[in-house]
């Protein structure tokens, strides 16, 4: 560490000794380490401008502090999904430690889990970045490829070699296959980031889902999927765990406003009934989805003894068929003249625009007093570069297990369908609106990807 070009850290409250970190129990060697707040690891490179440029602007890093503020500067900190890289000149480290590193020499690789290490890589190379080694197998499941910084230190792009994405990942050869098969693979893979969020992220948890992947029973190497990757798949498992979160806050305010009927669009493997049965049970709850997956969780709800209890209704529609789901819904005894709070999350990108409109349109048509908070997918012009390439392999994997993603919305345009529908209030909250309610402050880093957004309309 720098001590000297690090003068904001005089200010971290950690440092006075009242900070909560770890490293403060009695180790191994029978003494108590020192009480350490943050760290980071510290580049010393020839041209601190290029370093800016290979991790600012190529590698898309965001710079957090700089060292003097004006003019060339001596030190840098940059970071990337909860991690700190700092930039420190050759000269500053003589002058404040005495010590005379020589950059690049080749004693460390800086590893940055990506979506697409392919694509990186090409756009990396297009810019002009030295290749040490192109992208390949490195035998342990990884896709890894080799470049250098303007130093020479290496840089390792990797990920998981089956690429993961939201909601849909690699292909699926069981996806689609016989609907009487079992459940939607899309809703699974959720419905395990649910449960891999307990397991690898920090404290606290946005949701606790528990029940989802005891329903879903995968085979043991589950946790193995390139999907499940603990960083690999951080940024989608966070807006999986988001929105679920968001949803069940919904529910809560509108519960307590008096509402009492819950109506889940392409539920999956939602299990807000066995989660919460103290308010579930208060209410009447009504779940949609296709008729074979609706088959198998009924049995596996049976199976695993939960049952299916009176205020739960299993309502087996196909939105692209051109049934009425809300006649369904009335044949399982939905009441139209009282309100109701709706929610789809990750099903409006599988249906086509005819059938999102139609059913807006009767969710609009509601008794008055009725909520619905719908997700939809954004086009990839409105994204980033990082979230660009991400929905890309989303698509990609889409497409392959024969449930591509069809309809892409922009805020604005979701706004003026919903308005057109004939909603009576409109509004749109960003997966980054998420992160800020949800995620701010999280020593664990974790933070939602962007690419989907939540309609929330009201009759
Ligand atoms: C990604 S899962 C989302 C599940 C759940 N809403 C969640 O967020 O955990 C998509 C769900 O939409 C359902 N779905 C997709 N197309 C459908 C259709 N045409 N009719 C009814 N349900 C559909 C799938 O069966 C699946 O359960």
């Amino acid at each position: 560490m720098v001590r000297a070009l690090h003068g904001r850290q005089a200010g971290r409250p950690g440092l006075t000794g009242t900070g909560t970190g770890t490293g403060t129990g009695t180790g191994r060697l029978g003494y108590r380490p020192a009480m350490f707040v943050d760290a980071l690891v510290n580049l010393y490179t020839a041209d601190i401008e290029a370093g800016l440029h290979f991790y600012g602007d190529l590698l898309g890093f965001a710079e957090t502090f700089r060292t003097p503020a004006e003019g060339v500067p001596e030190h840098v900190e940059l970071r990337v999904a909860g991690f700190t890289l700092g930039l420190g000149t050759v000269e500053a480290a003589r002058r404040v430690h005495g010590v005379d590193p020589s950059p690049g020499s080749p004693a460390m690789v800086l590893v940055v889990w990506a979506e697409d290490v392919d694509g990186a890589f090409a756009d990396l190379v297009a810019a002009g970045v030295p290749v040490v080694q192109p992208p390949h197998d490195a035998g342990n499941g990884n896709r890894s490829a080799l470049l250098a910084d303007p130093d020479g230190n290496l840089v390792e792009i990797v990920a998981k070699a089956r690429p993961p994405a939201p909601d849909q990942a690699a292909p699926d050869p069981e996806a689609g296959a016989d609907e009487g098969s079992g459940p939607d693979s899309t809703a699974v893979r959720v419905a395990l980031w649910r449960a891999r969020h307990l397991e690898v992220d920090g404290q606290p948890a946005v949701l606790e889902d528990r029940i989802g992947v005891a329903l879903a029973a995968p085979d043991d190497g589950w946790r193995d999927r390139g999907d499940m990757h603990p960083v690999g798949t951080r940024g989608f498992r966070a807006a999986i765990v988001a929105r679920a979160r968001f949803v069940e806050d919904l529910v809560t305010e509108q519960v307590g406003l008096g509402v009492d009927q819950y109506v889940i669009l392409g539920a999956g493997l939602d299990t807000f009934v066995q989660r919460r049965p103290e308010m579930a049970s208060a209410l009447a709850v009504f779940e949609v989805d296709q008729p074979g997956p609706q088959r198998w969780k009924r049995q596996r709800l049976v199976e695993l003894g939960y049952g299916v209890p009176d205020w739960l209704a299993l309502v087996p529609v196909d939105f692209e068929a051109g049934e009425s789901w809300l006649a369904a819904l009335a044949e399982a005894g939905f009441d139209r003249t009282r309100p109701a709070v709706v929610v789809s999350t990750g099903v409006s990108m599988y249906l086509t625009e005819e059938a999102n409109v139609a059913t807006l349109r009767q969710i609009a048509g509601l008794a008055p007093g009725s909520t619905l908070a719908m997700t939809f997918l954004l086009p990839a012009e409105l994204l980033g570069e990082a979230d660009r390439a991400g929905l890309a392999m989303a698509e990609r994997g889409a497409r392959a297990s024969g449930t591509p993603f069809v309809s892409f919305y922009s805020p604005d345009r979701m706004l003026a369908v919903a308005r057109e529908a004939g909603f009576a209030d409109v509004r749109h909250v960003s997966g980054t609106a998420l992160g800020d309610r949800y995620f701010t402050g999280r020593s664990d880093g974790l933070w939602p990807s962007t690419g989907e957004d939540l309609l929330v309309a009201t009759t």
